[in-house]
Formats: structure tokens, sequence, C-alpha cells
């Protein structure tokens, strides 16, 4: 069988973990926990990092948090995981499907585009399978700077490294 991932656990995982049993603290709270938030946070350029079980809830709260409405649509590339699809429908919007790049299996940029309405409120990116989305035309052309997209508030600028750290992970925002 070929394994869809492998885990890299070279460091210290198991002293720690040992180290938060022990501690009583495996939910809800703890100073793993509230250092895990933390340095998360400040490692995609953020004030807060919030903690979840899973991808499926990560993924979840971060459609959640866009507050979106009945009719408003998220870009989304047809291979992943439905977990991508299903936190879209329950928030209401509505998933709309890009196909992938047969090289990187990632979404189709210049398709992104093309599929940009007047009721697209986040592109969620999926960088499947270790190999990252080609994020420099996305920032280039296609992030909330479009015309086409909602603006959202004025941020700090950032550096390039800085914005594919903020990118980072399943979920982006518009
Ligand atoms: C691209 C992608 N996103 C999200 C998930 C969901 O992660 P979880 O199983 O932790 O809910 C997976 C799981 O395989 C995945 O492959």
């Amino acid at each position: 069988m070929i394994p869809v991932n492998q885990p890299l656990l070279e460091g210290r995982e198991l002293e720690y973990v040992t180290d938060c049993i022990r501690s009583g603290w495996i939910s809800s709270a703890g100073s793993y926990l509230e250092r895990f938030e933390e340095q998360w946070a400040n490692y995609c350029g953020r004030e807060f990092g919030i903690a979840v079980s899973n991808g499926t809830s990560a993924l979840q709260a971060a459609v959640a948090s866009l507050g979106l409405e009945t009719g408003d649509e998220i870009i989304l590339p047809s291979f992943t995981i439905i977990s991508c699809a299903a936190a879209i429908l329950h928030s209401g919007a509505r998933p709309v499907l890009v196909d992938c790049d047969p090289e990187t299996w990632c979404m189709d940029t210049d398709e992104v585009e093309a599929r940009i309405g007047a009721r697209t409120r986040a592109i969620m990116l999926v960088h499947i399978y270790g190999h990252p989305v080609d994020m420099d035309p996305l920032l280039r052309n296609t992030d909330c700077r479009s015309s086409k997209m909602p603006p959202r508030p004025t941020e700090p600028s950032t550096s390039p490294d800085e914005r594919t750290r903020a990118h980072s992970g399943n979920a982006a925002g518009a």
C-alpha cells in the first residue's frame, strides 16, 4: 500500500505528548494549546490563532468566519477532500469548482480567474500532497485586490514570503 501521507516525527513529539498527558490538560486548554495557538498566529502574521481537532473543523470554522449569505460563492479545486465542499455548503454558500493541473494536482489558477464573479467571496486553496498551489498568479491577479472581488479591511503591507505563509493551510479567505 502507498500511504497518502507519512508523518514527520523526528523531534521531541513523544516527550511533549507524555508531558501533556501527565499534566492532565489533554483538551480545551493547557499550556501546549496556548503555545500552539500563539506561535501559529505569529508564524502566519495574525493576531489570533484557534486550534481545532482536525482539518474538517478548521475548514468549517474558516468558512463560517466569513459571514457568508445564501448565493455567495467560494471557488475551490475539483480534487480535494469532501470536507472543503461540505464546509461551504454548510455555510449556505455555493461551491464553484475549478479543474486541477495534471502536473501538480492543484487548482488551475487560470481557471480561478475565469470563475470569479460578482458573488465570489473567497478562494479555498488546497495545497495537495506536498504540492503547493501556484500562489503568485493568485496573489497578483485574483487576490482581494481584484476589481471583481469585494475589498477587505486594509491590512499592513506584507512581503511575498509573509503572504504565502498567511495563505498556507487549506483555506484562505478573500
Ligand atoms: C486536502 C485535505 N483537506 C482536509 C482534510 C481533512 O482533514 P481531517 O481528516 O483532519 O478532518 C484532508 C484529509 O485527508 C485533506 O486531504
